[in-house]
């Protein structure tokens, strides 16, 4: 399995933080963000990772993690021009990927808990051509919203919903096959202008099935003030 990280986009809820520093540079306790999701990927015994540059300050990621000898991996960039969202970002890394299953993390997320090296060979051997983690938060509206059914099943996603079905949401760990850049080019931008991610869930999920599995571990974004500390917090080993 190969491995992307995003880590365009413009980070304007960080201002004035990343007003000349890439957000995926700010320090998450003792460490650069964007160390958290190379781990992560690492944790499931990926080597072979794409990182997906955008927005200021891009020449100091690759002088930071270089060819990525110094975390294990073998690392390739790539530049996205402007912020059109996270599935146009994982469109990118069509020719990395080639025929393999990749696994994207977004280059904010930060995770403390059990490995998913067992997740990722699930998902690798599976049927699904989509998968990803749902992990219970007390602000879902800042989020992609799982909607379940009576049963529990999965209907579906929404991305930043007024009112939120549930306090599920998928975290920025996608599980994905070279077949999701067709359904990425069949997206139309969502209303903020961005092709989502979510719209690339639902897709899964209308099809028949979408491979899910709770993440139990800690979890935080880091793209607000907020969230920046309470990211801080986890990573420092206090539960957030
Ligand atoms: O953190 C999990 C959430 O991430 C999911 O629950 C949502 O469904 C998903 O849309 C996303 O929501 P955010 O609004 O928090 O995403 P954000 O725009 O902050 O982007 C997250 C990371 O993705 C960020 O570190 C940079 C990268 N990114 C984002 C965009 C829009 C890119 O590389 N390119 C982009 O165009």
């Amino acid at each position: 399995m190969k491995g992307v990280i995003l880590a365009g986009g413009t980070a304007t809820r960080l201002d004035p933080l990343t007003r000349v520093t890439n957000k995926h540079l700010l320090p998450v306790y003792d460490r650069p963000m964007i160390f958290y999701p190379i781990d992560t990927l690492r944790g499931m015994g990926i080597r072979e990772v794409m990182i997906i540059l955008g927005g200021k300050g891009i020449g100091d990621i690759v002088e930071l993690l270089a060819d990525g000898a110094d975390h294990g991996l073998d690392l390739t960039y790539r530049y996205q021009s402007g912020p059109l969202g996270i599935a146009h970002a994982i469109s990118l890394a069509r020719d990395f990927v080639a025929e393999d299953p990749f696994c994207v993390v977004l280059g904010d997320n930060i995770l403390r808990g059990p490995g998913l090296a067992d997740v990722a060979a699930a998902f690798a051997e599976c049927e699904h051509g989509a998968g990803t983690l749902l992990h219970r938060v007390p602000d879902p509206e800042r989020f992609g919203v799982a909607e379940l059914d009576d049963r529990g099943m999965l209907v579906g996603f929404e991305e930043k919903p007024a009112i939120p079905k549930s306090d599920l949401i998928p975290i920025g760990v996608y599980f994905l096959r070279p077949e999701a850049f067709g359904v990425i080019a069949g997206l139309v931008p969502s209303r903020r202008g961005e092709f989502e991610i979510t719209d690339v869930l639902n897709h899964y999920v209308r099809q028949g099935g979408l491979f899910w599995r709770h993440w139990e571990g800690h979890w935080s974004d880091a793209g607000t003030i907020s969230s920046l500390h309470t990211a801080g917090l986890l990573a420092a080993g206090a539960s957030a």
